[in-house]
């Protein structure tokens, strides 16, 4: 790459022209048999797409919020219950909550992981909720019985999960991953002595395959997965309009199925997975090397019980909004995952929370960027990136000074 072309943040053309053929013939086989939706391929990729999981299920489903959504309703959580999960995280997530019929509150995060602290999770069990006679956990903040968790796997590393699963656990809630950005990220489980894939550890997982995801549809796609095969049935219902059998409808469901099509195009991209997420640690580890040392940036923190599949790879610097607009000027993509905690997001008012409530949360999001990063990325491009990242960080610190 010359040093007048611009680096996007994403590279999404490249990939799919690689596939092409293998994907036009995906699109042959589903015009030439009129399968559309559900059917052979989606099975076929359910299957796969487990067993890529280290699951005994997945259940594909239009995109990864309905993933959620339907887990959250299958497994239980009623009307009026509340879901805790964290501020720092995409909308999809708390939105799934509140129309499943739950109240979302939050927990802050680990300024290390930037994902579901433990200890604040802790904190909220013992001092922010109250037991009712059974042995219920009841939060004090809404009076309403805690009844699941939702730790998400933000940028593509799993959250801390023994000492969540511990908790849960502990206090009798369901745990429901958002994997939406962290297919094959793999966490170390002390408890279980051995490593473990992002959607394989709580009650059931979601997963989006939105196209800028590790693994990415043609469209909208996403799929729950789950060991229980009681929940897998149940989400098959919810996406199907309640019915097990054909006009049979047990409860009221949903349109939440998945084209063959896509089902096809990602089974394709499935394969292709393990080498591109082994790509994306490369240009981690390549950034770690060029921008490590530098004064004034915080590289992402990968503990030793992490294998993060760099869904993002997500700096920190005191003036991100310059650096934004440096890396603009010089023709590089950036992004802001996410510029607003959604504590404070106006679709929260009612939920009545304010600034300085998560402080970790609202530090971590008003100096993160997120740089390119995407299988495609050449060593030179990153050398170009980590130059005018290194230039730019050093002339604020020096005006800082
Ligand atoms: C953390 C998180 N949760 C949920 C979702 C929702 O997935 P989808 O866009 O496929 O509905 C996303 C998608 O961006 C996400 O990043």
């Amino acid at each position: 790459m010359n040093h007048s072309q611009n680096i996007p943040f994403l590279d999404l053309v490249t990939p799919h022209v690689e596939l092409e053929q293998q994907l036009i013939a995906v699109f042959q086989q589903v015009i030439r048999t009129a399968g559309f939706v559900g059917g052979p391929m989606v099975d076929g990729f359910e299957k796969a797409f487990a067993t890529f999981c280290e699951t005994n299920f997945s259940v594909a489903v239009s995109s990864g919020t309905d993933a959620l959504r339907f887990a959250i309703m299958a497994c239980g959580i009623k009307p009026g219950d509340v879901v805790v999960t964290v501020p720092n995280t995409f909308i999809a997530t708390t939105e799934a909550i509140s129309q499943a019929g739950a109240l979302p509150e939050f927990v802050d995060i680990d300024e290390r992981t930037y994902n579901m602290d433990p200890e604040k999770l802790r904190d909220c069990c013992e001092t922010q909720c109250t037991t009712d006679e059974s042995g219920k956990l009841i939060s004090r903040r809404s009076g309403r019985p805690v009844t699941a968790v939702v730790p998400v796997h933000l940028y593509g590393q799993t959250a801390d999960m023994d000492a969540i699963l511990e908790l849960a656990d502990r206090y009798e809630l369901v745990v429901i991953e958002d994997a939406c950005q962290a297919h094959g990220a793999e966490y170390f489980s002390r408890k279980h002595n051995r490593w473990m894939k992002a959607g394989s550890m709580g009650r059931v997982a979601a997963f989006s395959f939105y196209p800028s995801k590790n693994l990415g549809a043609c469209g909208e796609a996403g799929a729950a997965t789950t060991d229980d095969e009681a929940l897998a049935a149940k989400i098959k219902m919810l996406r199907d309009h309640g019915q097990a059998k054909k006009y049979y409808h047990d409860v009221e469901g949903y349109n939440g199925r998945l084209d063959a099509m896509q089902a096809g195009f990602l089974h394709t991209k499935l394969k292709h997975l393990p080498d591109w997420n082994e790509k994306r640690r490369q240009h981690a580890e390549r950034y770690r090397q060029l921008l490590g040392k530098h004064e004034g940036i915080i590289l992402p923190c990968e503990p030793d019980w992490s294998k993060a599949a760099y869904h993002l790879f997500v700096i920190r610097v005191a003036d991100r909004e310059q650096l934004g607009d440096a890396l603009g000027s010089a023709g590089i993509g950036t992004g802001i995952h996410y510029p607003i905690p959604l504590h404070l997001q106006k679709a929260y008012s009612t939920l009545r929370y304010k600034k300085g409530d998560f402080p970790v949360t609202e530090r971590v999001a008003a100096e993160i960027l997120s740089l390119p990063m995407f299988p495609e990325l050449t060593e030179e491009t990153q050398v170009r990136i980590a130059e005018q990242t290194a230039a730019c960080v050093s002339r604020l610190v020096t005006v800082g000074s």
